[in-house]
């Protein structure tokens, strides 16, 4: 096992489209090595989902692993370790919703990123088995966050840029001016 480095923004790696896995490959040894090193990296540097990109390996696989406690301690809201390969998503309910987002390879950055309240997710397992899941809210933002790294895009290229008022900071002046009331309407993913 091993941990890897994380690729930062500005390596052109994080900006190819990812080459999508053949069922033999997906089956074959270096997979479940580089799922391996993928989810001790990810665990290492606190993320909650991590893309091969995000490792210098520019192939469609993602992982994702993310829970939720709620006040009393009960689990709200869950993705347990999931991995994700040849995605395609396809957008179940297009009102947005909005979240802070940051980013393993877009380190000390967040940014208000609004996307698709609901999405579902198809894709292969470690097993080359087709699997479908439908991801709403906190969630929906997760698998298309960790996907949009599988075809080169990266948060900062969704935040809405405008003279005055571009929600996009360093994590020390976002917690200290524009962490979000709870009541907005919107959330935080720290990935
Ligand atoms: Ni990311």
């Amino acid at each position: 096992m091993a941990i890897r480095k994380v690729a930062r923004m500005g390596h052109p790696v994080l900006r190819q489209i990812a080459r999508e896995l053949t069922q033999e490959e997906i089956l074959s040894e270096d997979t479940r090595l580089l799922v391996r090193d993928m989810i001790e990296s990810m665990n290492e540097y606190g993320g909650i989902g991590i893309a091969a990109p995000q490792i210098y390996e520019s192939v469609a696989v993602a992982v994702i692993d993310y829970q939720e406690e709620g006040e009393d301690g009960s689990v709200i809201n869950e993705q347990p370790l999931t991995v994700v390969i040849n995605p395609k998503i396809k957008v179940l309910d297009d009102k947005r919703q909005g979240f802070w987002e940051g980013c393993l390879s877009v380190p000390e950055i967040r940014g208000l990123v609004y996307r698709p309240r609901k999405v579902q997710i198809d894709y292969l397992d470690l097993s080359a088995k087709p699997q479908k899941i439908v991801a709403e809210g906190f969630l929906a933002t997760v698998f298309q966050h960790e996907l949009d790294h599988l075809f080169g895009t990266l948060f900062v290229d969704r935040v809405e840029y405008a003279p005055g008022k571009s929600p996009i900071a360093f994590t020390e002046e976002y917690q200290k001016y524009l962490t979000p009331e709870e009541d907005d309407d919107i959330g935080e993913l720290a990935d």
